[in-house]
C-alpha cells in the first residue's frame, strides 16, 4: 500500500510522519521546497511533541518527501490536508484546496489505479459535492464512486497533542456513498486506529460534523469565560472550583472549562467565522455563535480596560506579555489572543515586552524589531508596569517576590490563574477569581 499526503502542515506533516513510522509507504507533498527540504532532513517547521522523535523514525523507514505533486502516481489512498484560511469578511478561502484538487484530478486521468483521495481540510458543508468532485471529475475525465474514490475525512487533532490524536483520535467521520472505496477506506481506518469509533455518514454531514465540534468547543469556551466574569465581581470565589464541580456533571464534562483570555489558534476562530458566514448565507441567523465571538473578542478588552483602570493612559507604559503562542507546548501564534492583544495595545502606543519559552522566533516574524523579546521572565519584568500571563507555560509557576522586584509597578493580570495560591507583593488581578476579602 502506498499514500500520499499533500500540504505537510500541522496535519499533513503530523499524518504522513505518523503512517510511515508505522511501516506504511508514504509520500508527503508540499509546493514549499524549502519546507520540504527541512522536513527531508527531519526537522519539522514547527514545535509539536514527539514530532520530530516520529518524523526521524519515519524518514528512516517509509517516508519520502517531495515537492513533485507527480508523486501521487500509484497511491492508493491520497490525503489532501492544504490550509482553508479565511477571508477577510471570514467567509473560508478554498483558493488552496482548489488548485490542489485540479492538480490531482490531472494526473488521476492517466493513472490506471483507482485512488481513493481524502479531504481532510477543513471544509464548509456542501464544498465537496459543489466544489471538490465537479474539479475532480472534470480535470480527471472520470466519475467519482466508480474511477476513483472520493471521501471527506475531517480531521480533530489538538496542536500540542497532535501525533497522540493522529494515532488514536476519538472518532474517524467518513462522509461519502457507500461505494467499493468507502469499504477499503473503513478498512484501512480499523488497522491504522484500532478501536476508535468509525461514523460513516455523507459529505454535507461529515463536513459540518467538523464545524459543530469546533462551535461546540468555542462555546464551553466563552461560557466559562462569562461565569469568569461574573466570579470577578463576587469576593473570594474561584472560577477553578467551579468549573472542577460542574466539569463532574457527566452531561457537562471537564474539557474545555479552562476560563482565561478568550480562544485563538489557528482553527477555532476561523470554524467560527466560517461557520457563521455560512448561516448567514444559508438565512439561518447564528444568534449563539455571534454571542459566542463576541464574548471572545471582550475577553481582550476586558484586560486592556483592567489595565486602563489601574494605570491610567497606557502609552509609553512598559507592558509584558508572558506568553504568545496560542496555547503552552506549541511554537504557533497563528491567531493566537495574545498576538490580538499586542496588536490592539500597540495602537495605544504602549511599549510591549515578550516573553515564550518556543514561539518568539514566529512572534517576531509578526512583529519584528516593532515589539522587544526578553530572554528570560524576568528579564521580561524588568521596569514593567504590568505583567499579563497570557498562556500557562509550566515554567511560569515559580514566578515569585523575586521575579517581580524589578518591576515599575507590581501590578499583575493572570489570565490563566498560575499564580492565584502565592502571597505577592503586588495588586494582583486573575480571570474568574473574586478580589480576597
Ligand atoms: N492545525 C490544526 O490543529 C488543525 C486541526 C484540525 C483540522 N485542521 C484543518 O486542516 C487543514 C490544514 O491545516 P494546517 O494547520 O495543517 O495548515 P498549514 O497552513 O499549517 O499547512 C498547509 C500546508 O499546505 C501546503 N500547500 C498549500 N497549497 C499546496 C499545494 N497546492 N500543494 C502542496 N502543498 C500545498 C502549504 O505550503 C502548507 O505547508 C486546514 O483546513 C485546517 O483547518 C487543522
Amino acid at each position: 500500500m502506498k499514500i500520499a499526503v499533500i500540504g505537510l502542515g500541522f496535519v499533513g506533516l503530523t499524518l504522513s510522519s505518523v503512517l510511515a513510522s508505522k511501516g506504511i509507504t508514504t509520500v508527503g507533498i508540499d509546493l514549499d521546497k524549502e519546507k520540504c527540504s527541512k522536513i527531508a532532513k527531519g526537522t519539522p517547521t514547527f514545535f509539536e511533541l514527539d514530532l520530530k522523535k516520529t518524523l526521524k523514525k519515519a524518514l528512516k523507514k517509509n517516508l519520502l518527501i517531495t515537492d513533485k505533486l507527480s508523486s501521487i502516481n500509484n497511491c492508493d489512498f491520497i490525503f489532501i490536508t492544504v490550509g482553508t484560511p479565511q477571508k477577510k469578511n471570514g467567509e473560508i478561502d478554498l483558493s488552496f484546496i482548489k488548485t490542489v484538487v485540479r492538480s490531482v484530478g490531472k494526473i488521476i486521468l492517466k493513472n490506471k489505479k483507482k485512488p481513493i483521495v481524502l479531504i481532510k481540510s477543513t471544509v464548509t458543508p456542501g464544498t465537496m459535492k459543489n466544489v471538490i468532485l465537479p474539479i475532480l471529475e472534470k480535470n480527471s475525465k472520470k466519475k467519482a464512486g466508480k474511477d476513483f474514490g472520493l471521501i471527506s475525512n475531517p480531521e480533530f487533532l489538538q496542536e500540542s497533542k497532535a501525533i497522540q490524536d493522529t494515532i488514536k483520535p476519538h472518532v474517524v467521520v467518513l462522509g461519502g456513498y457507500k461505494t467499493k472505496f468507502m469499504k477499503k477506506t473503513e478498512k484501512f481506518f480499523s488497522r491504522f486506529n484500532p478501536n476508535v469509533p468509525i461514523i460513516i455518514t455523507n459529505h454535507q454531514t461529515a463536513e459540518m460534523i467538523k464545524y459543530a465540534n469546533n462551535s461546540f468547543l468555542t462555546t464551553k469556551i466563552s461560557f466559562i469565560n462569562q461565569i469568569a466574569n461574573i466570579c470577578q465581581a463576587i469576593p473570594n470565589t474561584n472560577i477553578d472550583d467551579i468549573a472542577a464541580a460542574i466539569g463532574l456533571d457527566p452531561r457537562i464534562g471537564n474539557m474545555f472549562l479552562n476560563a482565561g483570555p478568550g480562544y485563538g489558534g489557528s482553527c477555532l476562530s476561523k470554524d467560527m467565522n466560517a461557520l457563521i458566514n455560512f448561516s448567514d448565507n444559508v438565512g439561518i441567523n447564528p444568534t449563539l455563535l455571534n454571542a459566542v465571538e463576541k464574548i471572545n473578542q471582550e475577553q481582550i478588552q476586558n484586560i486592556i480596560s483592567l489595565m486602563e483602570k489601574t494605570l491610567g493612559n497606557l502609552m509609553n507604559k512598559q507592558i509584558t506579555i508572558l506568553g504568545t503562542a496560542f496555547k503552552p507546548n506549541t511554537d504557533d501564534v497563528r491567531d493566537s489572543v495574545s498576538i490580538a492583544l499586542i496588536k490592539k495595545l500597540m495602537k495605544k502606543k504602549v511599549k510591549i515586552v515578550v516573553y515564550d519559552p518556543k514561539a518568539i522566533k514566529n512572534t517576531k516574524n509578526i512583529f519584528g524589531e516593532k515589539i522587544v523579546y526578553a530572554k528570560s521572565v524576568t528579564d521580561a519584568l524588568d521596569k514593567s508596569h504590568c505583567a499579563i500571563i497570557m498562556v500557562y507555560w509550566k515554567q511560569f509557576d515559580s514566578l515569585n517576590n523575586n521575579s517581580i522586584k524589578y518591576m515599575n509597578k507590581k501590578f499583575i493580570i493572570d489570565c490563566r490563574r498560575v499564580l492565584a495560591k502565592k502571597v505577592l507583593d503586588a495588586e494582583y488581578h486573575a480571570i474568574g477569581l473574586g478580589q480576597k476579602i
